[in-house]
C-alpha cells in the first residue's frame, strides 16, 4: 500500500471544508428552521461525514442513499437506487457528500433526480477529485483533494469491500481498476 493523502493532511483539509461551508451556510436566516441536509452517498462517503459533521457548527440534518451506476451501451448511464433519502427534499438546503467522483455519473444522475424535487438550494462536497475520466460534468462547491487517476482507497473507500477503515488514502500497487474492483458505490 502506497500512502497517497496522509491522516494528518485529511484532518487538516476536512477542517478546512467545514470551516468553508460553516461560513458559506452562516449567514442564511433560516437555518433553524431548515437545516441544511447532509446527504451521504453509501457507502464509501461515511467516514468522511463523520468527521466532517463534527466540525459543522450550522444546524444539519443527516440522511443517506446509496446507489450504483452502470455504464450501459449509451454514454449515459442507469443509476439504480438501493437506499433513498426518507424524505423528500423539496425546500431543502441540501449538501451532497461524497467520497471521491470519478465519472461523474452517479452524481449526476442523483442530481438530476434531486433537482425535480425543488430543493431550496442544492450542492456537492466531495473529499476527492479525479477528473481524468469525467464525462458527465456536475458543479462541485467543495473539492478536497485533486487527484490524478489513480484507483484509491482508505477512509471509506474500498477496493473488494477491503480497506475502507484505513485513517489515510492509499494506493493498493497492482489493483486494476474496474476489475471486479470496487461496486461503485
Ligand atoms: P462515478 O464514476 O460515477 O463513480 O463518478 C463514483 C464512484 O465510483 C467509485 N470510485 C472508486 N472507488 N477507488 C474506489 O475504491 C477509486 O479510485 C474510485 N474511483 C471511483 C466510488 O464508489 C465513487 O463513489
Ligand atoms: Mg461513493
Amino acid at each position: 500500500m502506497r500512502v497517497l493523502i496522509s491522516e494528518e493532511k485529511i484532518q487538516a483539509k476536512v477542517q478546512e471544508l467545514a470551516q468553508t461551508i460553516n461560513r458559506d451556510y452562516g449567514n442564511r436566516n433560516d437555518l433553524e428552521d431548515n437545516p441544511v441536509l447532509l446527504v451521504g452517498l453509501l457507502k464509501g462517503s461515511f467516514v468522511f461525514l463523520a468527521d466532517l459533521v463534527r466540525h459543522l457548527t450550522i444546524p444539519v440534518e443527516i440522511d443517506f442513499m446509496a446507489a450504483t451506476s452502470y455504464v450501459g451501451t449509451q454514454s449515459t448511464g442507469n443509476l439504480i437506487i438501493l437506499k433513498n433519502l426518507n424524505e423528500s427534499v423539496h425546500d431543502r438546503h441540501v449538501l451532497i457528500v461524497e467520497d471521491i467522483i470519478d465519472t461523474g455519473l452517479t452524481l449526476y444522475e442523483i442530481r438530476e433526480r434531486l433537482l425535480l424535487e425543488s430543493p431550496a438550494s442544492f450542492e456537492i462536497c466531495t473529499l476527492l477529485d479525479k477528473p481524468v475520466k469525467r464525462h458527465s460534468a456536475v458543479p462541485v462547491k467543495y473539492v478536497g483533494y485533486t487527484i490524478g487517476d489513480e484507483f484509491v482507497v482508505g477512509y471509506g473507500i474500498d477496493y473488494n469491500e477491503q480497506y475502507r477503515s484505513l485513517p489515510y488514502v492509499g494506493v493498493v500497487e497492482g489493483a486494476v481498476e474496474g476489475a471486479e474492483g470496487s461496486d461503485r458505490e
